[in-house]
C-alpha cells in the first residue's frame, strides 16, 4: 500500500444541493472563504486522512463544480446523481462510482462540500473512534443551543444511537432534542450499501434520506455510535452570505490565532485577515488593516502593515511593507516600500532596495540599494544596483501598441522628473539633470541633458496681469530696480 493511502476506503463529499440562498451566479460551494472555496476547504480535509478513493456528488451547475473539482484535486471521482433527491442517493450514486471502478470496503467517510471549517483532525478522531469500536455506523453530532432545521439524534435509555429524525418529519417532544446531525459520518461499506438498498422516500421531503441508514445499521444488529463536538464551527454549514462571512470570520479568527501561537505579532487580530495558504516566519510583525492573500509569504523579523495588502508578495527577511497594494511581487531582504506604493506583477526588489511613496511598478527588477524613493512609475524595466531614481521619474514603456524596456545600470543618479522612453539604455554611473526626456542611450558616465533653456520674461506679470495681487508683489519687490522690461534667457 502507498503511504497516502493508509486512511479510510473512501470519503464521499455531498455537493449536489442548489444553494438556492446565497441568491448567486456562482455555485454556492464555490464561494470562498480564507482565500479558498468552501468546497476547496472540504477536499482539503477529506485528502488529509488520506483516503484510497476520494468522490465528490455533484449536480447543480455540475460543469462548473467539476472544472473547479478538477484544478483542485485532480484525483477525485466526480459523480452525477440522478433526479432522486436525498443525501441517501446522493451516496448511493458515489458507492456505485467507486464500486465498479473497485471493490469498496472497509471504513467509508462522508462529508459535505459546504462545511469549511471541519478539520482533518476532527475526521481523523471520527475514523479512529469508528474503527477502534468496530461500529457500524459512527455519527459525528453537536449540541446546539438553537436546533432548528437539523436532524435530531435519538438516544435510547442506555443513551445509545438509536437514528436520526429529521426537524420536518420529527414530532413536538423530538423537537427539543439539541444534539444534531451534522451531516458528517464514517460507516462500514458493506452496512452502508445494504441499508441504502432499503431506503425509501417515505418521508416529509419525499428524499431519500442517508439518516435512515441509523436506524437500519441498527435493526440488522449493527453498532451505531456518536463523536460529540464541542467545536460547532467546524460542523456548520454556510446556506447564505450571513453564515459565509460568520464562517469566514472565525476562520481567519482561527489562522491569526495559530499564527500569534507561532510568534507572529499581529497588533489587531480584528482587522488582520490572512489566507489560509500564507506563510509567516517568527518574530514577523503584522499591523493593523493587512491583508495577507494567497501564496504570500513574509520572512522573519519584516514588518507588514498598517493598512496593506499582499497577494503573492514574497517579503524577505527585515523588509518593511506599509501602506502598500501589492501582487505577484518580491520584495528582498531588508528592503523599504511604502507608504502608498502599488506594486504590480513582477516587480522584483532586490536586498536593502526602496520603493517608496506614490510609486507605481510593473514588471521591473530593481537591483540590491537601489532606491525609487517617491513619485513615478518603472515599468518593463531593469535597474541595476545602488542605482538612485530621483523624484517623479517614469519610463514611458507603451507607445500606444507595444510594450518595450528600460535598462537602467548600477551607481546611476537621475534627475528629478527625468522620462524615460523606452527602449533606452541608461549605462552605469550616468547622471540625468532634471526634467530630462531620455530618448537615446545614455553611456556610462554621462550627464543626460535634455531640457530646453529657460527664458525669463522680465515685467511680464505687472504688465499683462495690471493690478492684480501678483503684479502688486512683483512691482513692490522691483520698485528699487530698473522698471524697463527686459528679456533675459539663461545660458546666454
Ligand atoms: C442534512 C441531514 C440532517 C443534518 C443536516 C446537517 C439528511 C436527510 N439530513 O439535512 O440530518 O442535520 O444535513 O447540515 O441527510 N446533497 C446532495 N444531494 C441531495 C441532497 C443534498 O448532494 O440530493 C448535499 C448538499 O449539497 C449538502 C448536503 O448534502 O452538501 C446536505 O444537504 P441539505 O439539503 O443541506 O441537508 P439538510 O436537509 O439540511
Ligand atoms: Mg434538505
Amino acid at each position: 500500500m502507498i503511504p497516502e493511502n493508509t486512511g479510510p476506503a473512501a470519503v464521499i463529499v455531498l455537493a449536489a444541493g442548489a444553494g438556492t440562498r446565497m441568491k448567486s451566479r456562482t455555485p454556492k460551494i464555490l464561494h470562498e472563504i480564507g482565500g479558498l472555496s468552501m468546497v476547496g476547504h472540504a477536499l482539503r480535509a477529506a485528502r488529509s486522512i488520506n483516503p484510497q478513493r476520494l468522490a465528490i456528488v455533484v449536480r447543480h451547475e455540475r460543469d462548473l463544480v467539476e472544472s473547479h473539482v478538477a484544478a483542485l484535486d485532480p484525483q477525485a471521482v466526480i459523480v452525477d446523481q440522478d433526479d432522486i433527491p436525498g443525501t441517501g442517493r446522493a451516496v448511493e450514486a458515489a458507492l456505485q462510482a467507486l464500486h465498479a471502478e473497485q471493490d469498496l470496503a472497509g471504513t467509508v467517510v462522508v462529508t459535505y462540500g459546504d462545511v469549511p471549517l471541519l478539520s482533518g483532525e476532527l475526521l481523523t478522531e471520527l475514523v479512529a473512534t469508528h474503527e477502534r469500536d468496530g461500529n457500524a455506523v459512527t455519527v459525528l453530532t453537536a449540541v446546539l443551543d438553537d436546533a432548528t432545521g437539523y436532524g435530531r439524534i435519538l438516544r435510547g435509555e442506555d443513551g445509545s444511537v438509536t437514528g436520526i429524525r429529521e426537524h420536518k418529519d420529527a414530532t413536538e417532544a423530538e423537537r427539543l432534542i439539541r444534539e444534531v446531525n451534522s451531516g458528517i459520518y464514517a460507516f462500514d461499506a458493506a452496512v452502508l450499501r445494504e441499508a441504502l438498498g432499503k431506503v425509501t422516500t417515505d418521508n416529509a421531503q419525499g428524499e431519500k434520506y442517508l439518516t435512515d441508514v441509523l436506524g437500519l445499521a441498527r435493526e440488522s444488529g449493527g453498532r451505531v455510535a456518536a463523536v460529540v463536538t464541542a467545536d460547532r464551527w467546524q460542523v456548520e454549514g454556510a446556506n447564505d452570505r450571513v453564515q459565509l462571512a460568520a464562517l469566514g470570520a472565525e476562520l481567519n479568527r482561527r489562522t491569526v490565532e495559530a499564527w500569534m501561537r507561532a510568534g507572529v505579532t499581529v497588533v489587531d487580530p480584528a482587522t488582520t485577515w490572512i489566507d489560509s495558504s500564507v506563510t509567516l516566519d517568527e518574530d514577523v510583525r503584522l499591523l493593523p488593516n493587512t491583508q495577507l492573500h494567497g501564496a504570500t509569504s513574509v520572512a522573519r523579523d519584516a514588518v507588514v502593515g498598517p493598512d496593506t495588502t499582499l497577494t503573492d508578495v514574497t517579503v524577505g527577511e527585515g523588509a518593511t511593507v506599509i501602506r502598500t497594494h501589492g501582487s505577484g511581487s518580491v520584495i528582498g531582504p531588508r528592503a523599504a516600500v511604502g507608504p502608498f506604493t502599488y506594486l504590480r506583477p513582477g516587480t522584483v526588489l532586490g536586498e536593502k532596495g526602496k520603493i517608496g511613496a506614490f510609486y507605481e511598478t510593473k514588471n521591473v527588477t530593481i537591483g540590491r540599494g537601489s532606491k525609487l524613493s517617491h513619485l513615478g512609475y518603472a515599468g518593463d524595466a531593469e535597474i541595476g544596483e545602488d542605482t538612485n531614481i530621483g523624484c517623479g521619474n517614469i519610463t514611458a514603456n507603451y507607445d500606444g501598441e507595444k510594450k518595450h524596456r528600460t535598462v537602467i545600470g548600477s551607481g546611476v543618479r537621475t534627475g528629478s522628473n527625468t522620462v524615460f522612453v523606452a527602449p533606452v539604455t541608461v549605462g552605469d554611473g550616468a547622471y540625468s539633470g532634471a526634467g530630462a526626456v531620455i530618448r537615446k542611450d545614455v553611456p556610462a558616465g554621462a550627464l543626460a541633458l535634455s531640457v530646453a533653456a529657460q527664458r525669463n520674461d522680465e515685467g511680464w506679470v505687472p504688465a499683462n496681469r495690471p493690478g492684480t495681487r501678483s503684479a502688486e508683489l512683483a512691482h513692490a519687490a522691483t520698485k528699487d530696480s530698473s522698471s524697463t522690461p527686459a528679456s533675459t534667457e539663461e545660458g546666454k
